[in-house]
């Protein structure tokens, strides 16, 4: 009676040992495989950003989405079909753009070593040279995801909120394996790029019962967040710059944030746990320890797992 439930228990564990061993991501994946293949990708981002320079936020968000719905697997880059709305047009797709940086990434990749650099990858190495092409750190990738072949505008809504509180945070983060110092570190993101009105309203319209504005907000900054977005606001696409420095990658974010000057209610949140506001502390006045965690972070968050199979020929569209 015993035996087969055994035998079952010993095959199941084989199998994940298995499994876990063909998804182990590699810095030295493509070698043989592909060996230009980063150095396309920086040529690429490089030329981008200079056409653009909202291109490196854009990389950058656009990892975090692909990472935090179904792992590193490319799902946010995948094109909506007459059955399915993908996850690029569900909800808190604002903000994303410049997927055409990676459809020329790939184009190009795909004439040098056709069929082995998966999207999945393209991004997270186009995020890292994002970052590091803005004056941030730089870090080797580890590589070898492969492209998931679903991607849901419903499941968008697994995406941390503006609006979460330190205990929301925190456990939407562990839900993909990342403690509260990747939580900090990765909010240093917000160091780049623009945010639309709709991400931080809930901060300068009625607040709460007692307050219209959030009195966390230093007020001046308070005053100006309400002249670009006041209440009933007419301009299209009206918001504010992320930090002070929006197209360079530095620790002005944890500064702001010390300073009443933090934009969304999850970036204040961070100054509610003892153990996240000694760290916004230590960022605030070291960059160095800043980069460092940032960039240990980011491994970290680029390799949660997918359960790709495949090495798609169009980023949009599955094999
Ligand atoms: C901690 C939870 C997080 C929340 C609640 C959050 C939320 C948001 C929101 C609401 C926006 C503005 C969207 C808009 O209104 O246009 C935004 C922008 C951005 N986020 Fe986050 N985010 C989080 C974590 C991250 C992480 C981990 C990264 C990357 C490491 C990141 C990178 C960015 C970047 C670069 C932008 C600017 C995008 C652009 O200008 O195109 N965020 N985020
Ligand atoms: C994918 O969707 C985008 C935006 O919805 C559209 O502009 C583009 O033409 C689509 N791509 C292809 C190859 O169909
Ligand atoms: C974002 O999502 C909305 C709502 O689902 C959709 O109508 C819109 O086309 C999407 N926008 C972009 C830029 O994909
Ligand atoms: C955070 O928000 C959740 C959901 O709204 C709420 O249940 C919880 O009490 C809040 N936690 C704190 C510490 O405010």
């Amino acid at each position: 009676m015993m035996a087969a439930p055994r035998c079952f228990i010993v095959l199941l564990f084989a199998f994940v040992l298995f499994s876990t061993e063909v998804k182990a991501l590699s810095s030295n994946y493509y070698d043989q495989t592909c060996p230009n293949a980063e150095a396309t990708i920086t040529k690429v981002v490089k030329k981008a950003m200079l056409n653009d320079k909202t291109v490196p936020a854009a990389l950058l968000r656009m990892h975090f989405h692909d990472c935090f719905v179904r792992g590193c697997d490319g799902s946010v880059l995948l094109n909506s079909t007459r059955n399915n709305k993908a996850e690029k047009d569900g909800p808190p797709n604002i903000s994303l753009h410049a997927f055409y940086v990676i459809d020329v990434v790939k184009k190009q990749i795909e004439d040098l070593c056709p069929g082995v650099v998966s999207c999945a990858d393209i991004v997270a190495l186009a995020a890292r040279d994002a970052v590091a092409l803005s004056g941030g750190p730089t870090w080797a990738v580890p590589k070898g995801r492969k492209d998931g072949r679903i991607s849901k505008a419903t499941e968008t809504r697994q995406l941390p909120s503006p609006t979460f509180n330190m205990s929301q945070l925190q456990q939407n983060f562990a839900q993909r394996g990342l403690s509260l110092d990747d939580l900090v570190a990765l909010s240093g993101g917000h160091t780049l790029g623009f945010s639309h009105c709709s991400s931080f309203q809930n901060r300068i319209h009625k607040f709460d019962k007692s307050h219209n504005v959030d009195p966390s907000l230093q007020a001046s900054f308070a005053a100006s967040l309400l002249n670009v977005c006041p209440a009933h606001n007419k301009v299209r696409n009206a918001g504010a710059t992320m930090d002070s420095t929006t197209t360079l990658f530095d620790n002005a974010y944890y500064k702001l944030l010390m300073n009443g000057k933090g934009l969304f209610s999850s970036d204040e949140a961070l100054l509610t746990n003892s153990r996240t506001k000694r760290l916004v502390s230590k960022y605030a006045s070291s960059q160095d320890e800043f980069f460092k965690a940032f960039a240990s972070s980011m491994i970290k968050m680029s390799s949660i797992s997918g359960n790709g199979q495949e090495v798609r020929l169009d980023c949009r569209f599955v094999r």
